[in-house]
């Protein structure tokens, strides 16, 4: 059986009404995820944990480029811009390791420069933007809601991709 630790690490569901929560439970677990690439000097388990740093931040990033940053821009859009270019900056990197050869011993410094950008950003959003979050009255749930749907669907989209199906996206 294939294991799918990123499809199901919402094992305990969506959190609507602390979507936040979801965000801080993603950043958690890329940091555990870089944590075992980093511990191991065993290259099947730094050529599981390399791809699937690589998903989870892309559709980390995805969700809160379509969701989470437009609804929350208007609270400190200055440092919104900064969390985007932050995330434009780790996208080079990632697409850069993607097209690297996992036994390529390159990889390592490449990761290592792309954990110390993650840890930055996610400090970032933790420590400045969610408490401004926090503080606003903005209706989290219904944020909640809209972020759910778009992952739910950036899931089944990904799953049926894996499968082979043709794709249903269209050009966005
Ligand atoms: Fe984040
Ligand atoms: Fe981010």
């Amino acid at each position: 059986m294939i294991t799918d630790p990123i499809g199901n690490r919402r094992s305990e569901g969506f959190p609507t009404s602390d979507p936040l929560q979801a965000l801080e439970k993603d950043h958690n677990f890329v940091k555990k995820l870089f944590e075992r690439y980093f511990s191991t000097q065993d290259q099947q388990v730094k050529q599981e944990a390399g791809p699937e740093i690589l998903q989870l931040l892309e559709m980390h990033s995805s969700l809160e480029e379509a969701t989470f940053y437009p609804a929350v821009q208007q609270l400190d859009a200055r440092l919104v811009e900064e969390c985007m270019s932050e995330h434009e900056q780790a996208d080079q990197l990632i697409h850069q390791l993607k097209g690297m050869d996992p036994s390529n011993p390159q990889c390592d410094a490449m990761f290592q420069q792309l954990r110390d950008a993650i840890l930055q950003h996610i400090d970032a959003e933790e420590k400045q933007l969610f408490p401004v979050v926090r503080q606003s009255n903005m209706d989290l749930e219904a944020l909640g809601i809209q972020m759910q749907a778009y992952e739910s669907n950036m899931v089944a989209t990904l799953a049926r991709e894996s499968q082979g199906a043709p794709s249903s996206r269209r050009g966005s």
